[in-house]
């Protein structure tokens, strides 16, 4: 009897392997990425339908995208389901040769649910619960909820799930509240306290780890506990339960994701499974479903009357951003791809300008080079009518036409075609870009604690990661933006800004990669919290002293417009959010110094070697980034790896055997050109949103 349970624990592990050796289906390999674009037959008349399948097959696109919203068409009364009209549109969609991508619909829920249960709405910081009129303002975390969720998801598995039509199926759409984030409805509350009981076991645990003698902030047990809400409270919330609120509501979006995989798991047969993230979303943290989807998809919207970088920024999208959630929805688990992509201009932003004339196709070829499987668009159609009838689509309003952006799907699609006939499978990287390949640590309960308590406006998380990952990509690096649960050592260089939180065990990760030969880049903010967000009982940052060889005896912030000055070298450079006075011990080099304030003279940057490594710390964000660019050019050149010399959100990737060249500046670029390189697409000069791919 006592192996019973040890066999059955066997077949329980050799059915997860089985079930992850079959790699997901996306396309054939040949085809490396395709595009797609969303359909809403439930908006237009059926007997347009076919017309508009055959006109996307025009475009040249090859999957179409349905039933998102569609819940209160898919189930109009309680328990009673109506699919036909999808089946239908998706058999029209197959005889055009297209894929389908449906999508469970529950981001929408009809009428009648809402209305005979009114619990299921979300309920927002100030106590109001949320209505029926738009999306998202159901809370996926009350059980009710999710059984209805659940019945829905269930008759659309079945339905579809043996359909060889239905390529793969998103969960929900962009999981949130959007600007209503977060929800504090009665489920919420519960779930949460439940959470923290299973964390801390005893509630003397919870005071402790969330200080809470201060203010006399004691509980007395779990059901005692509020979600913080700052809306509630005289002054500020108390951080610790904060950064717990935060890891609790991202845990529970991931279960939720996981609770409708599973349920599709059951009826579907080789179709892949996902869901659309929001691009730099902060709440939901993708790295939390890397196991429970077959794809990490995220949708994109890059010109919504944000300025970005440059005189044409606004029209061109900010690059970098892009790519840094390319690479990072990449390393996830190893597929990404844009489920949505802007087809031109958009109705929410504050100002709703056109893109730059070719910016759409270079995002398409940008996801190309950053490795994606596909890319979709949201829309077909403009919408005549409803909230966001002043979207574009990819055709005009007449329904047909094909819109500017349209053309531009089109046209990538054609590059996309030419590519594949110079594809050939298991390319070999060239060794000068793979030289340089960087690891990119990046962890949400870093950024939550950090904005949690910025300690100056200036401060902006995000901002900072970007002045890294901008330096690396004007570098010419291919970069990984990973999470801890990845290996280290396969990353020459290996960077990881204000990681403010930390442990022994991570101190010991980074400093042994560093012995065995790694480059390290650390910068300001780094180490000085525990987990829990607890400064150290010690000297300030005291866990990164002896790794990079230097004591953090004081920071300083500089109020706007106040900015000091900092030099390397000959070069000075401005500063004004965030300046650390380092002490470097004996043996380790300072790379910049400050040049003014009452620390004039004061180490600002230090580098120093470690076993085969070399550790830099950046204690100074420079206003403009260049001092963060020039000094991880100087932690190459010693390491003697050779880089680029690129304009900043000018990008250039290595991809299946091709080089691709991505112009987000107003300026012409001169690609890359190695002697006997053979230009695919473009020119050897490219201008603003051009794009060019050799080999
Ligand atoms: C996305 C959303 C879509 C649509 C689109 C409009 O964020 O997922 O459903 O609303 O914005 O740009
Ligand atoms: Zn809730």
């Amino acid at each position: 009897m006592r192996n019973r349970p040890t066999v059955l624990f066997l077949l329980f592990l050799a059915a997860l392997v089985t079930s992850h050796a079959q790699p997901p289906r996306y396309f054939e390999p040949a085809a490396m990425m395709t595009i797609g674009v969303y359909y809403y037959p439930e908006a237009w008349p059926a007997s347009q339908w076919a017309r508009d399948m055959a006109n996307i097959k025009k475009l040249g696109l090859e999957y179409v995208h349905m039933g998102e919203f569609a819940w209160a068409f898919m189930e109009p009364q309680e328990g009673q389901f109506n699919l036909d009209w999808l089946e239908k549109s998706v058999r029209l969609a197959a005889e055009q040769g297209l894929k389908v991508v449906l999508c469970t619909p529950s981001a929408t829920p009809p009428v009648w649910l809402v209305r005979s249960h009114p619990e299921v709405l979300m309920v927002d910081s100030g106590g109001r619960r949320m209505n029926h009129g738009s999306r998202e303002h159901a809370c996926w975390s009350v059980p009710l909820y999710r059984a209805y969720v659940a019945k829905v998801v269930a008759e659309l598995g079945r339905r579809f799930g043996n359909n060889p039509a239905i390529w793969g199926w998103q969960i929900d759409n962009e999981l949130s509240h959007y600007g209503k984030n977060y929800c504090y409805c009665r489920s919420c509350q519960g779930k949460f306290r439940g959470w923290l009981r299973a964390r801390y076991g005893a509630i003397e645990r919870l005071n402790r780890d969330w200080g809470n003698s201060f203010w006399s902030q004691m509980y007395q047990n779990f059901d005692q506990i509020d979600i913080p809400n700052q809306e509630e409270l005289v002054q500020q919330v108390n951080p610790h339960a904060r950064l717990d609120f935060q890891r609790w509501f991202a845990a529970e979006a991931a279960d939720y994701i996981k609770f409708q995989a599973d349920l599709l798991r059951k009826t579907t047969r080789n179709q892949w499974i996902t869901t659309n993230f929001m691009s730099m979303h902060g709440e939901v943290d993708p790295t939390l479903s890397g196991k429970d989807l077959d794809i990490v998809t995220w949708t994109l919207y890059p010109v919504h009357g944000n300025l970005n970088e440059g005189p044409l920024g606004f029209r061109l999208g900010n690059g970098a951003e892009i790519s840094f959630m390319h690479d990072f929805t990449r390393t996830i688990n190893g597929a990404e791809g844009l489920m949505e992509l802007q087809p031109g201009q958009v109705n929410w932003g504050e100002v709703n300008s056109w893109p730059y004339p070719g910016a759409i196709r270079m995002w398409i070829l940008r996801a190309f080079a950053a490795g994606a499987k596909l890319v979709c668009t949201y829309r077909y159609r403009q919408p005549l009518s409803g909230g966001e009838l002043y979207h574009k689509g990819l055709a005009e309003t007449d329904g047909v036409t094909p819109s500017i952006g349209g053309l531009e799907y089109a046209q990538a699609m054609k590059d996309i075609q030419l590519l594949r006939r110079y594809y050939t499978p298991g390319a070999k990287e060239p060794p000068e870009y793979a030289a340089r390949r960087a690891g990119f640590l990046y962890n949400f309960e870093n950024r939550w604690d950090i904005d949690n308590h910025r300690q100056t406006v200036r401060w902006d998380t995000l901002g900072h990661l970007l002045k890294y990952y901008k330096a690396l990509k004007s570098l010419g690096c291919p970069v990984d933006v990973i999470a801890e649960d990845k290996e280290f050592s396969r990353y020459p260089f290996l960077v990881a800004p204000a990681y403010q939180l930390v442990d022994q065990k991570l101190i010991e990760r980074l400093t042994s990669y560093v012995r065995q030969g790694g480059h390290l880049v650390l910068s300001c903010r780094t180490g000085h919290k525990d987990r829990r967000g607890h400064l150290w009982e010690a000297a300030w940052a005291a866990p990164v002293h002896d790794l990079i060889g230097a004591k953090i005896p004081l920071y300083d912030v500089l109020p706007p417009p106040v900015t000091g000055k900092v030099r390397v070298k000959d070069k000075s450079y401005d500063w004004g959010v965030w300046g650390e006075i380092l002490e470097p011990t004996a043996g380790v080099s300072a790379l910049a110094r400050y040049a003014d304030q009452f620390y004039s003279g004061k180490t600002a940057a230090i580098s120093r070697k470690l076993g085969k490594g070399t550790v830099t710390y950046i204690g100074v964000e420079s206003l403009a980034g260049d001092l963060e660019r020039d000094l991880l050019r100087e932690v190459f050149q010693t390491a003697g790896v050779a880089v680029e010399n690129f304009d900043n959100q000018f990008i250039v990737d290595w991809r299946d055997g091709f080089w691709v060249a991505t112009n987000f500046t107003d300026k012409k670029q001169p690609l890359p050109l190695r002697p006997g390189a053979k230009l695919l697409i473009g020119e050897k000069v490219l201008g603003p949103a051009g794009v060019a791919v050799w080999q």
